[in-house]
Formats: C-alpha cells, sequence, structure tokens
C-alpha cells in the first residue's frame, strides 16, 4: 500500500526546521504589516500562528509570501503582500475569527476552536474526495477522474485530507452514475475493485448502478460476488432474487 507520502513528512519537518532555527526566529520579531492579527503579537506566537497555517492549509512560506523555496528565510520580504494567496489568507483569518468569536462564543469557553485545518486537513483548496473526482472528470473525462484518484490515493492515503474508505468511493461512485456520468461511474468502481477484488461495498454500489442502468446480467454478477463475500446479506439476497425473477419473465 502507498505510504504516508514522504512528501508530506519532508513538508512538515521542513516546516519545523525552518522556522525553528535561531536566525529565522528573529524573523517574526517585528512584524510591520499585520492587519488582521493583532498589531503587538509576540515572535513566539506569530511564528506558531505561522506554523500551524502551513501546515493546516498544505501550503509553504513562499506560497503566501515574496520568497523562493530554498531562499532563506531571513531574505523573505514577509510584509509584503504581492501574492495573492496571502490576501486570501487574510479573508480567512477574518472569517475564522468571525466563527470563533460571534458564532461560537455563545457555546462557553471549553468549545472546539474551528482553525485553518477544520476545514483544509492539509490542502489548500478544501475539497471533498467526491468534489476532486467530479472536478478531474469535468477536464478530463473518466480518464481524467481515474488519474487524480490515483494520483491522490498515492500522496494522501492514511492523512486526514481526503476519505479514501471503499464505502465513501462506492458513494462517489454512485453519484457518478446518478448524473448520468456511467462512464465515470464504471472506471472508479473498476479501478477500487482492482485494488481490492473483495470490496462488498465496490460490488453492491456497481450491482446497484448496473440495475439502474438496465445491464441486470451484470448487476447479477456483482451482487452475486457481494453474495460470496457476505452470504448472510438480507439485502443482498433479495436483490439476487428480484433480478433473477425479473430475467427470468423477460425470457418467458
Ligand atoms: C496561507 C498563507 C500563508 C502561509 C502559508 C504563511 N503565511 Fe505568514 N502571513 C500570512 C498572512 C495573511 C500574514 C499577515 C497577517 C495579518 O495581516 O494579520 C502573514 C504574516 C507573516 C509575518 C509578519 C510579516 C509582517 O511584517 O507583517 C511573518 C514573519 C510570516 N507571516 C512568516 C511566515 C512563515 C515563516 C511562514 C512559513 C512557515 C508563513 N508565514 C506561512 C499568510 C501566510
Ligand atoms: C470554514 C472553512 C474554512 C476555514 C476554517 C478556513 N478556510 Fe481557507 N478556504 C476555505 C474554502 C472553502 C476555500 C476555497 C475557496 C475557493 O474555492 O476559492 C478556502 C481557500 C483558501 C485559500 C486559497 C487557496 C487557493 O488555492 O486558492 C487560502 C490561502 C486559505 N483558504 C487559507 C486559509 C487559512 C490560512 C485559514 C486559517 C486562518 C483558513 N483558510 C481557514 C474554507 C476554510
Amino acid at each position: 500500500m502507498c505510504f504516508p507520502h514522504r512528501f508530506i513528512l519532508t513538508f512538515v519537518t521542513s516546516i519545523l526546521l525552518a522556522v525553528s532555527s535561531p536566525v529565522a526566529g528573529q524573523i517574526f520579531d517585528e512584524p510591520s504589516n499585520l492587519q488582521v492579527l493583532p498589531k503587538n503579537t509576540d515572535a513566539t506566537t506569530l511564528r506558531n500562528t505561522m506554523k500551524s497555517i502551513a501546515m493546516g492549509t498544505g501550503l509553504r512560506c513562499s506560497s503566501c509570501h515574496v520568497g523562493e523555496e530554498g531562499q532563506n528565510l531571513t531574505e523573505y520580504d514577509f510584509a509584503s503582500d504581492d501574492k495573492a494567496l496571502k490576501k486570501k489568507a487574510r479573508v480567512m483569518l477574518k472569517m475564522v475569527n468571525e466563527i470563533n468569536q460571534t458564532h461560537l462564543a455563545q457555546y462557553g469557553e471549553d468549545r472546539v476552536k474551528v482553525q485553518c485545518i477544520t476545514c483544509h486537513r492539509g490542502v489548500s483548496k478544501p475539497r471533498q474526495i467526491g468534489e476532486e473526482l467530479a472536478l478531474a472528470a469535468s477536464e478530463g473525462g473518466p480518464q481524467g477522474l481515474k488519474t487524480r484518484y490515483v494520483e491522490l490515493k498515492e500522496k494522501y492515503y492514511g492523512s486526514h485530507s481526503y476519505d479514501f474508505r471503499e464505502f465513501t468511493i462506492s458513494e462517489v461512485a454512485r453519484s457518478r452514475a446518478q448524473a448520468g456520468r456511467m462512464d465515470e461511474a464504471t472506471v472508479l468502481l473498476d479501478t477500487m475493485l482492482e485494488e481490492n477484488p473483495q470490496s462488498i461495498s465496490g460490488h453492491f454500489i456497481y450491482g446497484e448502478v448496473k440495475r439502474n442502468s438496465g445491464d441486470l446480467q451484470a448487476a447479477l454478477a456483482h451482487f452475486k460476488k457481494a453474495l460470496e463475500i457476505r452470504p448472510e446479506s438480507v439485502s443482498i439476497n433479495r436483490r439476487i432474487s428480484e433480478i433473477e425473477k425479473e430475467l427470468a419473465g423477460k425470457s418467458e
């Protein structure tokens, strides 16, 4: 199986090392352009805030600040507002303050506090897996969807960024089929079943999708496979007998 992505480990480690070095410490000492955070934010708080922003969104210091990857942080121009993502992040900071201080404040002191990571889960565009795959399909068709699924799984499996449970992926396939995108549903289920031929939800949803599209033989094959895996299932048994009846009726 794909391992928790060397990429993310390297990423997190490099942020921790970069912002913890004594020289880099000075960059947080005298901020000159804080518009949302309190102007007198101390260096430790500012450093921790930036670290958690970067880890929460999966973005690098250089995504939001003027500076090059690999360049020493002391050479960055952190006060500059030239990068679009920094401005977006300010809107987000205000939004998060508003959520915590206005809306959630009424739930008392020990309530859960919303942070960047609450929505972002380590990715800059906080989409759910189904939204990501639908977007990939709208850009590159079923093959685009497959490529994106494989890429995302390789990069994020085992992290909190996307939900790769079979059940979830099967439901994504079902919703593609319901949107009239049969070929997208099929490619996703095929890819998942290739990885895990014993997926009960994969075969079950495949059966449902095929049945709805009128391909009863294919539906029957998938429900039978699901039954092999879970022989006691009432709902699978019921579907099989319904389809067998329907097929018998047709052949009369
Ligand atoms: C998602 C965008 C984003 C990322 C990633 C990010 N920052 Fe920031 N940073 C901001 C924003 C927005 C502000 C300004 C906050 C405000 O206006 O109150 C800021 C302000 C700062 C400041 C104060 C600059 C000044 O003079 O006013 C420093 C220093 C800083 N960031 C360092 C870092 C470092 C180091 C990293 C990487 C670990 C980092 N930031 C990652 C968005 C980001
Ligand atoms: C309530 C959920 C939520 C929280 C909390 C949240 N964000 Fe966002 N953020 C979003 C959504 C949704 C988008 C995507 C907007 C879009 O489609 O352009 C987004 C987009 C962004 C982007 C632009 C990404 C891009 O590639 O265009 C940045 C940067 C960002 N957020 C930073 C932050 C930071 C920093 C925090 C914490 C201070 C934060 N967000 C907290 C929901 C959230």
